[in-house]
């Protein structure tokens, strides 16, 4: 890729279209809303409450070649002049949604302007120990650290948060978290959905006290009150006729999400974690557990001006986004259906280690001790990793410094889901359950960590280090 490229390459040349569609939109919108208006005073569902909708925020996107993100107070409007304090990136509630390309070198700062601790990881990005961001890195309010590495791996949907123990939790809950996209030119091959059809969806609960973000929760974790996309509150999304690539996180603290759309039709699943999946699945649930990402396609095209369809939470039974159809046609896209190639792991049979998530705070008996090595594990070989529920799930399984491939889950939902497949770097495991993984540190030797995603179970010590030698 030419420096132009990734200057203006598809997303970027598409952000700049955005506006060029929102004008020759907002025109046909204003038609079919009025048009909407008029079928809905007819058309009263029946019991349903009148719920006004909030126009989706897509968070800014930023370049991570030389960036400054400073993690503050702020205020956001979580939509329809709700304004809420927050805890930002770059006073943006989610963060910017960094853009880089694989075999290049990102570099910049994080600038602690909150008045306790707090360090930023890169969630699903193979960085070394002291880009990591992990807990050993803490920032003191008022100072900064400065982060240089390349990318290593393939596009996927990477993230950021704050990573400061016992205060992950609190931070992210109140509004730090942000979005890191991999470019590579394998994906660029399958020429999918992008611009205004490519949309980063964070999904997470909310609790509010007034207008205010508000966090309060037990060992077991943060129950919110109400659903928010992208720190909007009963968002609306206005679609065109067409494909739309979804790149989904969820971003809760301690929720598990069961995705479906209102009208039963499918997701296209091409990707999750660690990129694209070795073939596209289409499914129409998905349990996405906290810390987990989706690549998805759907498809818009025969949804009539001012029609609607619901994504929706089918645990909670929240309608979490609702797509209004333009009437407009998006351009032709072919969803593809031969993917990357990827490796497919070959290693032992019999588990190399074995990790039980105990209560709400402890692996194999153990809380977490910053200054104590778990475990060391041999660089470049593949290793077998048992995980098993003691109980008081869900516990996402998340590990640092490598991605893995799923192998087996007995217990509980007794099966391997068709979005687990490819490679992952948070698996979720819930009571009952006992997932395998075959697991490879071939980035980096150093100190790294793993825990449960459940992020009050990880504040509260659910979490181990280990030394790749
Ligand atoms: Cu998303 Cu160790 O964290
Ligand atoms: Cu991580
Ligand atoms: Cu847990």
């Amino acid at each position: 890729m030419t420096q132009t490229h990734r200057l203006f390459g598809p997303f970027v040349s598409g952000e700049a279209g955005h506006d060029r569609f929102l004008t020759r939109r907002a025109f046909l919108q204003t038609s079919a809303l009025l048009a909407g208006s008029v079928a809905f005073v007819g058309m009263p569902s029946p019991g349903a409450a009148q719920v006004t909708r909030n126009p989706l925020k897509i968070p800014p996107t930023a370049s991570p070649y030389g960036f400054n993100l400073t993690c503050g107070p702020a205020t956001s409007d979580l939509g329809g002049g709700t304004i809420s304090n927050v805890l930002a990136y770059n006073g943006q509630f989610p963060g910017p949604t960094f853009i880089g390309w694989r075999g290049d070198t990102i570099f910049g700062r994080i600038i602690n302007n909150l008045s306790e601790e707090t360090i930023t990881h890169w969630h699903g990005m193979v960085v070394d120990h002291e880009n990591d961001g992990g807990p050993h890195h803490t920032v003191i309010p008022g100072a900064s650290r400065n982060y240089k590495f390349p990318i290593i791996q393939r596009a996927a949907l990477n993230w950021y948060h704050p990573h400061p123990h016992m205060m992950t939790a609190r931070q992210v809950n109140l509004g730090l978290a942000g979005a890191f996209i991999v470019r590579d030119a394998e994906e660029m091959k399958l020429k999918l959905p992008f611009g205004p059809y490519e949309v980063p969806l964070i999904i997470r609960d909310a609790t509010l006290r007034g207008n205010n973000l508000d966090y309060n929760a037990p060992a077991s974790g943060f129950n919110g009150r109400l659903p928010m996309v992208n720190g909007t509150l009963n968002p609306k999304l206005n679609v065109d006729r067409g494909y739309y690539r979804f790149r989904v996180l969820n971003g809760a603290n301690a929720r598990v999400f069961r995705l479906a759309l209102s009208n039963g039709a499918p997701f296209r699943v091409i990707g999750n974690d660690g990129g694209f999946l070795p073939a596209p699945v289409s499914v129409t649930q998905i349990t996405l557990g906290m810390g987990e990402r989706l690549d998805l396609l759907v498809d818009f095209r025969t949804l009539a001006a001012g029609a609607t369809v619901m994504l929706r939470c089918l645990d909670a039974g929240w309608d979490l986004l609702q797509f209004v159809g333009t009437g407009v046609t998006a351009p032709t896209v072919v969803p593809p259906t031969i993917m990357p190639k990827i490796e497919t792991l070959v290693g032992p049979s019999v588990p190399t280690r074995t990790f039980s998530f105990d209560g709400m705070s402890r692996i194999n008996g153990q809380e977490f001790d910053m200054n104590r090595t778990d475990f060391t594990v041999p660089f470049g070989v593949v290793e077998r990793w048992r995980f098993v529920s003691g109980g008081n799930g869900p516990h996402p399984i998340h590990v640092h410094g490598a991605s893995f491939q799923v192998v087996s889950r007995s217990g509980g939902r007794g099966a391997l889901m068709p979005w687990e497949a490819g490679w992952k770097d948070t698996v979720l495991l819930l009571d009952g359950e006992s997932v395998d993984i075959l697991i490879r540190f071939d980035g980096y030797r150093g100190l790294y960590v793993l825990h449960c995603h459940l992020l009050e179970h990880e504040d509260h010590g659910m979490m181990a280090n280990f030394v790749v030698v």
